[in-house]
């Protein structure tokens, strides 16, 4: 399924913006054709309407020296008003025969215009009409507008006026001419412009897709080079941050396999060493065999110890919310658990263990889980100590938070390595560590519990004064025991 998405070709944006384009250029050559057409209406009409208004006044001008033949008088009218409205004037009688043309070509021919007929016939006073010319080889058009001449009631004739709108439609047409200019310009203008900014949106992504493909290939520093202040800028910067943090959880990740195998393999060696030396050596006294296997039984101790550190640390860091059962604990009673085995093996080395409780009330925690981690602190103020020395655990209520504190005058750790101590497998002197036994997991246990707690874990120490380790938790949803 997921292969069959991954191989389908996405549809490119490129031919998407070329729909839009089309669809646009349609839309706009729409926009054209309509608006040249309402403007040639728009003239025409004040064309009609002034050619009607004269042709109108011709035929009552005309009216009494047509019906009375006064042809001379008509024809110099004719004439004369022909050129004033340069034009044409046509008067027919009842039945379309021209019986004057101010140009005199058409006299005694039968007229058989639809606007002429229907201004005879008597359904309408005034009409016209437009008509096509061929003329050589360039068309012509003209508006004839027709008047009726009535005489006593009754239509004795029409008087024609034959007007050119070449003008007009030429306006028209070189309007329009420029519209399409314009519209090619701005056209090509909209393609170019679009065509940059699809370009412009498309690098970054396509550098982007790269990116991904690269680093689900395992290519972990791969980055993807950020230009400007924008959404694709920040994209590409929130890209880069998460494959620095997976280049780190890599990184972090094999450093964590390499360290575990060396701690692991250390233990190991020396087992095979011992056993290696009471199995190919003869003769060998009962007692030398009991100290070697005693050894042995350190070293599996050790090992013992590490993996059971390393499960913990896995199960507390794949823990979720839903797996932390937090319960109300009297401090008391918890640390009194902690402290009664402790006190044995600080007495073994002649280091005395105080308490000192300022805070006696509840908190609330993962019981267990926080035991652990102010055992494996007291563990510390014990095995990092002199003999004679002493260690300190207590508790205290300060700025709404409860904490809890272990002292020591042990050894100190230098102010440089202070943060690392937290570190996983991180000790201050290794060679030191082979009689403690430690394997550097620990402080980090303690500040993921601690974590897990909502809290935080400080420390205060100088070399060779001691060191004190405070836990702070937040006091929220912690009952205060009555004093
Ligand atoms: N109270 C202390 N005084 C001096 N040094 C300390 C103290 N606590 C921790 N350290 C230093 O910090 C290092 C890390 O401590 P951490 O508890 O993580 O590991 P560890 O004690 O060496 O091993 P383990 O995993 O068994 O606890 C120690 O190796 C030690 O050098
Ligand atoms: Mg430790």
């Amino acid at each position: 399924m997921d292969t069959i998405s991954r191989n389908k070709k996405p549809t490119s944006i490129k031919w998407r913006f070329l729909s839009f384009v089309i669809i646009l250029a349609i839309a706009f050559f729409v926009a054209i054709v309509m608006t040249s057409r309402i403007l040639e209406s728009n003239l025409l009409e004040i064309r009609v309407f002034d050619s009607a208004q004269k042709v109108n006044d011709i035929s009552t001008a005309v009216t009494y020296d047509f019906v009375n033949h006064n042809s001379q008088s008509l024809y110099n009218y004719a004439v004369s008003q022909g050129l004033a409205a340069n034009g044409r004037i046509l008067l027919l009688d009842s039945s379309g025969i021209v019986q004057l043309d101010s140009y005199s070509r058409l006299n005694g021919t039968k007229m058989g215009n639809l606007e002429i007929y229907e201004v005879l016939e008597g359904d309408s006073d005034v009409s016209y009409g437009y008509h096509r010319i061929r003329n050589g080889d360039r068309d012509s058009w003209t508006l004839n507008s027709v008047s009726a001449i009535i005489d006593e009631s009754k239509t004795v004739g029409a008087a024609v006026l034959v007007q050119s709108i070449d003008d007009v439609v030429s306006g028209v047409n070189s309007v329009r001419i420029r519209y399409i200019i314009i519209y090619l310009v701005s056209l090509a203008i909209v393609v170019i412009l679009f065509w940059l900014i699809i370009n412009r949106i498309l690098s970054p992504l396509k550098s982007l897709q790269e990116g991904t493909e690269a680093i689900s290939e395992g290519d972990l520093n791969k980055r993807v080079e950020v230009r400007g202040r924008d959404e694709l800028a920040s994209l590409g910067n929130s890209f880069n941050e998460m494959a620095q943090k997976l280049e780190d959880v890599d990184r972090i990740r094999s450093e964590f396999v390499s360290n575990a195998s060396h701690e692991l393999k250390t233990p190991l060696n020396s087992m095979k060493i011992l056993t290696e030396s009471i199995l190919y050596e003869d003769n060998v006294e009962e007692s030398v065999y009991k100290e070697f296997l005693g050894d042995i039984d350190h070293e599996v101790d050790r090992m013992t110890n590490l993996v059971n550190d390393m499960l913990l640390m896995t199960r507390l860091q794949n823990m979720e919310k839903k797996d932390l059962v937090f319960e109300e604990v009297s401090v008391i009673s918890l640390l009194e658990e902690v402290v009664g085995p402790l006190r044995r093996i600080a007495e073994s080395k002649e280091i005395t263990l105080k308490e000192e409780y300022g805070y006696t009330g509840n908190v609330s925690c993962i019981s267990g889980q926080l035991q652990h981690a102010i055992q494996n602190l007291i563990e510390n103020a014990i095995k990092y100590n002199h003999e004679g020395g002493s260690v300190t655990v207590g508790t205290k209520e300060e700025n709404g938070e409860i904490v809890f504190f272990i002292d020591d005058d042990g050894e100190g750790i230098p102010e440089a390595e202070q943060e690392k101590i937290f570190e996983r497998f991180y000790r201050v002197s290794k060679s030191r560590a082979r009689e403690t036994g430690g394997s550097g997991l620990g402080l980090y246990i303690v500040q993921t519990i601690v974590r897990l707690h909502g809290g935080r874990i400080t420390l205060e120490s100088a070399e060779g004064e001691g060191s004190t380790f405070y836990i702070h938790l937040p006091k929220k949803g912690n009952d205060r025991e009555k004093e």
